[in-house]
């Protein structure tokens, strides 16, 4: 079996930078383009500093057809701000993230209100606003807590395309139902595993993400809207290397490694539900009509070939661990 993917789009990534982005950029280059987080040291505030990251990305990469969508790290900005993004080459939207919430995250947003002015004028300048939807409540609960933010947001400003990022529960699809403005993201570890593949036994640090997986429901309830190709989700891994040391800690660090075998295991998924024929509108088609791309015409074939997952990936003096390291995976990229 085997199936041909079109510009394979990976709608939410963190390549972070120097030697890591060296060593992780090219994991990444079988798909057509990813939207990139801006949450560097320093995060990528200014369309200056989000260029220079872009040009660093493209040489690490080391492979042309590889579209770069930049986001910027939200932060209220002026008319004349939010005009000069938009005009520069590669802009795609801005991400919001509540101050503290997660990685590099502290000079995010502590109070809604000091945005609204921002928002409407990217409501009216149609800029994509791109959303870490997680409340400072219980773990398990923050992303629905926030729902009511996101629906605040849906019902304020009706024309301002809003991504819900990397969601991770039944009640996040429920209310992408409810609003037409609103869309989302799911990784592949949220399709898969649950709270207790994380620590329902021994801790698993490199399961280990924000938002955190949650129950079997909201795992099933999210795989099925992925096999069912629901027009306004779309595939984003939130691939997020750490130094293995960083991990493997007293103080782990959140994220899960996954851009080397994201394609493999999705075709791996889907094949093994019989949707394989929806995989091409979740990997590429929906994120394409939701935000308009037409990106590079990338061809990616995938077949039930076995693939091995090294058990970590290593070079320019770092160390990252994958999902499924060392495992065999039972679909892999055709060469
Ligand atoms: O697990 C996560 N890792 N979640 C995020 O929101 C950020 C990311 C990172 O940058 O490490
Ligand atoms: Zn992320």
């Amino acid at each position: 079996m085997e199936i041909t993917l079109n510009a394979p789009l990976d709608m939410h990534l963190h390549l972070r930078d120097g030697d890591m982005l060296k060593l992780v950029a090219p994991l990444s280059s079988d798909f057509a383009g990813a939207v990139i987080m801006p949450n560097l040291v320093p995060p990528a505030t200014t369309p200056a500093a989000m260029s220079a990251y872009s040009e660093r990305i493209a040489s690490a990469m080391g492979e042309e057809s590889f579209t770069r969508y930049m986001t910027l790290f939200f932060t209220p900005q002026s008319e004349q701000q939010l005009t000069q993004a938009k005009a520069t080459p590669g802009f795609f939207g801005y991400k919001l993230y509540p101050a503290g919430i997660t990685t590099n995250s502290e000079g995010g947003v502590a109070n809604l209100t000091e945005a609204d002015s921002t928002l409407r004028m990217m409501q009216e300048m149609d800029i994509p606003l791109l959303v870490h939807g997680e409340s400072h409540g219980f773990v398990m609960d923050r992303e629905t807590e926030f729902l009511a933010v996101y629906r605040e947001l849906a019902e304020r400003y009706p024309k301002l395309r809003i991504c819900m990022e990397h969601i991770t529960t039944a009640a996040a699809l429920q209310l992408l139902d409810e609003f037409d403005n609103l869309c989302a993201t799911v990784t592949l570890q949220h399709l898969i595993i649950t709270l207790d593949d994380v620590a329902g036994g021994a801790l698993q640090p490199h399961l280990f993400c924000k938002p955190i997986a949650k129950r079997p429901g909201d795992r099933d309830a999210l795989l099925q809207a992925a096999l069912n190709a629901h027009p306004r989700l779309m595939f984003g891994s939130d691939s997020a290397p750490h130094p293995r040391c960083k991990k493997e800690a007293c103080g782990c660090a959140a994220g899960v490694f996954t851009a080397p075998l994201a394609l493999p295991r999705l075709a791996e998924l889907f094949a093994r539900h019989g949707a394989l024929d929806k995989l091409q509108a979740f990997i590429s088609d929906n994120a394409c009509k939701l935000y308009g791309l037409t990106p590079v015409q990338k061809q990616i074939t995938l077949h039930d070939v076995p693939m091995q997952v090294p058990a970590s990936y290593r070079s320019y003096g770092q160390q990252v661990i994958p999902m499924y390291a060392g495992e065999q995976l039972s679909w892999s990229v055709k060469r």
